[in-house]
């Protein structure tokens, strides 16, 4: 499953071919945040009862959940489609009806954020299955998850001792309660202990030392499991929830996909004749670095609240308004790339079009996303005629040149498709995208949203 119904003709083409655009202009509504519909559909799977979820992302990813989630044995109904979101509703059983489906396999697709979750999810019940995808997914680390949960008393085990996928998982009911401080920054493996959590006995707590996105955290909290935090003064975060408590089934609200937006927010800002609107993106604090950070580089973003539009489980939203701006080079550490982890390539875009230096420390998570991001975004910001310098897990981008455009290639990698295309508005001449078709793992309406934008 690469490519949704409505990727347009020219994300379906081996090859994208982008002309800069002499005017960015219109109004856009993104697809659902994809952290949070893969979360909704996976609590829904853990709630006894109907759940109701709308505007969904329908990327390739959160497609290969919804799979999952029916082939552990819930009624998955897609019940309507609204321009780029869809909504789902849900029947489960709660966790004890969940059953391995009879082949015991559960494809992950692309999706890292399935099969870490998933893990986590399935780790506290009796039962056995095969998570596994595509070649890049079975290039991903998954010693991270199995760590922690067969230290709660799951049996996990993977390919190349235990380092990556396929990943089988034997579950365990009841799991034992573990206090995990993460080794790396990431939500995954956060969310993927809290998850296990929900089947111990005992108290579970996952330390982070810099906070990473908290949507488990608050949709549990919004389906009546209550997960304590504490903060430390260093900024680390310390998450509790306790075993053996209900997930409510609920109706949720999926807001706009600010990793989505972010590529909007840096197009109109490093596009010399820009004003676009973005319509109801999810404002999250630990998931809005992006336009923080874009703002500190000088970025002409408004940003009006929408007030009410939470749904009750706690993700504000906003509308944003960019336009043209000067943007000057930024310093960004470890805590700035975890906060704003899936939006580091298109940063390194809008610090190339900036005028100074940008440093970006600490960038070492990127070279296990779904391709390695610091490698093929400076790889095809260099084709672009930016000169990026990478030094081990630093980037510095050199920014203020101009862009020409270059042949430059996706990696099959959704950020890097997309990051190219954007690069493609300002650049001279044509500049090509590899394997565009990737853009559909998040946003299958990127290339028709393109289009929209400079007509
Ligand atoms: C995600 C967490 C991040 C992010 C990914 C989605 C999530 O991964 O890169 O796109 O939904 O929890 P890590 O937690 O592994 O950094």
């Amino acid at each position: 499953m690469t490519s949704a119904a409505s990727a347009s003709a020219a994300s379906e083409q081996p090859v994208a071919r982008i002309r800069a655009s002499a005017r960015l202009r219109g109004e856009l509504r993104l697809p659902g945040d994809k952290s949070v519909s893969h979360r909704a559909l996976m609590l829904a799977a853990l709630a006894d009862g109907e759940s109701r979820i709308t505007g969904a992302g329908d990327g390739a990813d959160v497609r290969s959940t919804a799979a999952i989630v029916a082939a552990l044995g819930a009624t998955v109904d897609r019940v309507e489609s609204d321009g780029p979101t869809v909504g789902y509703r849900i029947v489960s059983g709660g966790a004890d009806a969940l059953r391995a489906p009879a082949d015991g396999l559960l494809d992950c697709g692309n999706s890292g954020t399935t099969l870490r979750l998933m893990s986590g999810l399935l780790a506290g019940l009796p039962l056995t299955v095969v998570l596994d995808g595509d070649d890049s997914l079975r290039g991903r680390p998954v010693a991270r998850i199995i760590e922690p949960l067969r230290s709660m008393g799951a049996a996990l085990h993977a390919r190349e001792h235990d380092s990556l996928p396929p990943l089988t998982v034997v579950g365990r009911t009841p799991l034992r309660a573990i206090d995990y401080t993460t080794p790396v920054p990431s939500a995954q493996v956060k969310s993927a202990v809290l998850l296990a959590g929900l089947r111990a006995e005992g108290r579970t707590t996952v330390r982070e030392a810099v906070a990473t996105r908290d949507h488990t955290e608050r949709m549990l909290r919004a389906r009546g499991v209550p997960v304590e935090r504490a903060d430390a003064p260093d900024g680390a975060v310390a998450w509790t929830v306790g075993g053996g408590l209900t997930v409510q089934a609920i109706a949720e609200r999926v807001p706009g996909d600010v990793s989505a937006a972010a590529f909007w927010l840096v197009a109109g800002a490093i596009h010399p004749d820009a004003e676009l609107v973005l319509r109801d993106v999810g404002v999250n604090p630990t998931r809005r670095a992006v336009i923080d950070i874009l703002r500190s580089m000088g970025a002409d973003i408004e940003e009006r609240p929408v007030g009410g539009a939470d749904d009750g489980v706690g993700e504000p939203i906003a509308d944003f308004v960019v336009r043209s701006s000067n943007l000057r080079a930024v310093e960004l550490g470890p805590a700035d790339v975890a906060a704003a982890i899936d939006e580091i390539p298109v940063l390194c875009l809008a610090a190339a079009a900036a005028t100074g230096t940008t440093v970006i420390r600490g960038a070492g998570e990127l070279r296990h996303k779904e391709s390695d991001r610091i490698a093929g975004t400076a790889a095809g910001l260099r084709a672009l005629g930016a000169r990026v310098e990478v030094d081990g897990d630093d980037i510095r981008i050199l920014g203020g040149g101009i862009l020409d455009g270059a042949e430059t290639d996706s990696l099959d990698d959704h950020r890097l498709a997309m990051t190219f295309a954007i690069a493609g508005l300002v650049a001279t001449g044509v500049t090509t995208i590899g394997r565009p078709a990737s853009a559909a793992i998040s946003y299958p309406g990127f290339f028709d949203d393109l289009e929209r934008v400079r007509a």
